[in-house]
């Protein structure tokens, strides 16, 4: 017999209480943090979906591997646990440990970027972009098209576009010192990379003699999507899928915030031995010794345990199915998403939930302001204000205005979400009467971090009555 309902497949062994506030709490809240929900008190947040980094729980194995840490300077016996994880998964040769992915991207590209290289990605992240523009050099993204419109089905909407990407390499002769793939992809959606993507993009880079490295962070989410829908798949554990992925690379820069499902670490790991010699040198020079690079003993035993349980074929059934299901909430209530619903996040399209909030007046930004005011839902926004601003001090729309809703792993039950779910469906239906916001006051960069931001409406509220 088969039973159809996924369960969440663990027992809660410690509880982390939540609070409930009213919604004149939330007000006063949203007022004081200048309307930012990066400003707000996370006590102050029922449920927090703001990111899915770090904020994971860790099982009782991670817990009582932490115990066991060895927090020797050199040689622990905790790097060589941390190691050989790594090295089963991934099969590189060179592991260094970085306190978090952006430290792994500093140290990569700090390494081998010189002004003016360029760096195709299918979408970068963030600090990745953040990091290769530090160097003076440029940061690509080449998604498929279909990855730019949200409503499109595509099995595999985080593939990168092989023809562009091809041009690049034949158009920039020795200025592309290595390509990057990011899987899933994040910034585009939380979408997976099929295995036929990676493997052509590998061989393409390879033809050109390119380095290939895969951003890794939710390398299980994309094994569990390519088991599911690539042909051939079906069979394969998600650790022989994630195998195979890293086989077609050079190398990865990993966030075990994420599919390490570590409260905080990373690595860089990489097959040459000149580039890893210079790695290491830049290692040891700001994040530490290359037997901890910036972590603890322990930090480096809950990645280790981590890293496998991720693979588990019963958790990534329930954390897929989890996106899914809140996706199918917001698709049965036409709440209009990116379609399907990736790894780790849903994302809500809010320029076309709310048309009535012009692009300068931040629909996305006040969509999740909204979530939180009526549900204590903390998401972020992924929009013109993380985007818009130019070097030239002028403002653009971002391409697109999106909320994330990023599911922290093991951490909300089923009723959590349908709980979100209610949340969703009631601000949908007062969409209407939601008024766009303005700043009043802005950092010259990275401003969604901690800009302020005012209602425009002359009574100062949110939603109309
Ligand atoms: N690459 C990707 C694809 C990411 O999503 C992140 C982090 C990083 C690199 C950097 O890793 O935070 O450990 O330094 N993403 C988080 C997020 C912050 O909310 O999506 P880090």
């Amino acid at each position: 017999m088969h039973f159809k309902t996924i369960i969440e497949p663990f027992r809660i062994k410690t509880v982390e209480p939540i609070r409930r506030t009213t919604r004149e709490e939330r007000a006063i809240a949203l007022s004081e943090a200048g309307y930012n929900l990066f400003l707000l008190k996370a006590e102050d947040v029922l449920i927090d979906l703001l990111t899915d980094s770090g904020t994971g729980a860790m099982s009782s194995h991670q817990w009582a591997g932490m115990m066991r840490g060895d927090e020797s300077y050199a040689g622990a016996r905790s790097f060589f646990a941390f190691e050989e994880a790594v090295r089963e998964i991934t099969g590189f040769k060179h592991i260094i440990p970085t306190h978090q992915g952006r430290a792994a991207e500093r140290i990569l590209f700090g390494s081998v970027l010189k002004p003016g290289d360029i760096v195709p990605n299918n979408t970068h992240f963030d600090t990745t972009r953040a990091n290769v523009e530090y160097r003076k050099a440029i940061a690509l993204d080449l998604a498929i098209p279909e990855n730019r419109e949200p409503q499109r089905y595509h099995p595999f909407k985080g593939d990168i576009d092989l023809e562009a990407l091809e041009r690049t390499l034949v158009e920039n002769p020795g200025k592309v010192p290595l390509v990057m793939l990011t899987v899933t992809n994040n910034s585009g959606g939380g979408q997976p990379v099929s295995m036929a993507n990676i493997r052509a993009a590998s061989e393409l880079c390879h033809r050109h003699n390119t380095p290939f490295f895969l951003d890794a962070c939710r390398f299980a989410e994309n094994a569990w999507f390519i088991k599911m829908r690539e042909e051939g798949y079906a069979d394969k554990t998600p650790l022989e899928i994630a195998q195979e992925m890293f086989s077609y690379a050079d190398g990865c820069t990993m966030s075990a915030k994420k599919d390490g499902m570590a409260n905080i670490g990373g690595f860089l790991a990489l097959n040459d031995d000149d580039w890893a010699r210079r790695c290491k040198n830049m290692l040891i020079l700001t994040e530490g010794f290359p037997t901890y690079g910036g972590l603890a003993g322990y930090d480096l035993e809950a990645i280790a345990v981590g890293l496998r349980e991720a693979l588990d074929e019963d958790y990534l059934r329930y954390r897929i199915r989890s996106v899914e299901y809140l996706g199918e909430v917001c698709m049965e209530n036409n709440i209009p998403i990116i379609h399907p619903t990736g790894g780790h996040a849903v994302y809500i399209d809010a320029r076309a939930m709310l048309p009535h909030i012009p692009w300068n007046e931040y629909p996305a930004w006040a969509l999740s302001l909204a979530l939180y005011l009526e549900g204590g839902v903390r998401s972020v926004a992924i929009d013109t204000v993380m985007f818009g601003r130019q070097p030239d001090g002028s403002e653009k729309p971002a391409p697109l205005d999106l909320v994330r809703m990023a599911f922290p792993r093991r951490v909300y039950t089923q009723s959590h979400v349908d709980y979100l779910a209610e949340v969703l469906v009631y601000v949908n239906q007062v969409r209407e009467r939601i008024r766009g916001v303005r700043i009043t006051e802005e950092p010259p960069v990275l401003r969604h971090f901690t800009a302020r931001f005012e209602p425009i409406h002359p009574d100062g509220v949110l939603i109309n009555a």
